[in-house]
């Protein structure tokens, strides 16, 4: 492709075409070269699609080879890099640079209070459940929720608000919330707790007065989360393609939302069983819209579109010889 920025600017530099400029001796004054664009071959891409799928469990379909030359693109550009064989090499050999690659190919596109209906559930159905069974003292006053896919923390900071006001710290009630990632750049921007102002249109008038706070001087166009739901949000990078995770279950509640969008079958399948073993047997597990559980119905059941239960198994009678 000719005609790169650089081609139509007024400098006084000169601009070449990058294989006549490249092949020009060492004493050849200094020029800049237009930009070429990536492409891949079909054989890198196999490589790359089978790396990506047995680090991170994501199955990336020719349909997603241009966004994968997009995305990796920036990766060759920073480290100097001219074919993606070449940056094949480097990314299978090195694990910081594996980290990278996957905060590249990652889609971290969130929002607060995605999907009302599952906050709805909450309010109408399970928070008045634990309220009475606290009042039956068969449960503690404590909640524990896992956000698995919490991408740039609107997820976790949506329930922060759903469910402080309900269990109050005054009242003696422990609110927990988990949230894992494993891109590390979205896990740094929702550690910092901070988004660009545009994101309170997402968020009921009532929870913003009580729990979020707005940037003036150096942070004006930006909110951050307040000290009260930033007290009970934790975070930790946690990759669900591993065999096992360094996280302390049962959960109440775990959130796997537009997660498993991005595996194929048989690796979605393993992944919800090993989640299922982190949930309480009378807690519930939370997908995306587009994500359906429905070849699992003998560990799950449908409470409303996209909540499950687990099916809990009677325990074996006691052998009658004994
Ligand atoms: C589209 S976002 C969804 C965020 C949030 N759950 C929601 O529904 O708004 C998908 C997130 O899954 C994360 N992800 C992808 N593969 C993952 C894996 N193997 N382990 C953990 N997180 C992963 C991505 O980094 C990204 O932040």
């Amino acid at each position: 492709m000719s005609g790169g920025p650089l081609s139509r600017s007024n400098t006084s530099e000169s601009v070449l075409r990058s294989s006549a400029a490249e092949k020009r001796g060492a004493d050849a004054p200094d020029v800049f070269l237009e930009f070429q664009p990536k492409t891949i071959t079909e054989g890198e891409f196999l490589r790359f699609q089978e790396l990506i799928h047995r680090v991170s469990g994501i199955w990336l379909t020719h349909a997603k080879s241009a966004l994968l030359v997009g995305r990796l693109s920036k990766r060759l550009r920073h480290l100097g890099l001219r074919t993606f064989s070449e940056y094949y090499r480097v990314v299978r050999a090195d694990a910081e640079e594996q980290t990278c690659m996957l905060d590249a190919i990652s889609t971290n596109e969130t929002r607060f209070f995605r999907e009302p209906g599952q906050f709805e559930f909450l309010k109408q159905r399970v928070f008045p459940q634990w309220q009475a069974d606290v009042a039956r003292r068969v449960r503690a006053r404590k909640i524990r929720v896992w956000s698995a896919g919490c991408s740039t923390g609107q997820e976790p900071y949506s329930l922060a608000m759903t469910l402080c006001p309900y269990f109050p710290a005054a009242a003696g009630w422990e609110v927990e919330i988990l949230a894992t990632d494993l891109s590390r750049r979205a896990l740094a921007v929702a550690r910092e707790a901070t988004w660009a102002y545009a994101a309170s249109n997402e968020i009921p008038e009532n929870y913003l007065k009580a729990f979020m706070l707005r940037g003036c001087r150096g942070q004006e166009g930006k909110i951050k989360a307040g000290p009260e739901i930033r007290a009970v949000v934790n975070f930790a990078r946690v990759n669900l393609n591993d065999a096992a995770y360094a996280v302390n279950g049962p959960f109440d509640l775990i959130f796997c939302r537009n997660v498993l969008i991005y595996f194929d079958r048989e690796d979605r399948e393993r992944i919800v069983r090993r989640l299922l073993s982190y949930l309480s047997p009378s807690g519930y597990l939370f997908v995306g819209h587009a994500e359906s559980l429905h070849t699992l119905h003998d560990l799950v059941c449908s409470v409303i579109t996209t909540v499950y239960a687990p099916i809990v198994k009677a325990k074996p009678e006691a052998d009658a010889r004994r």
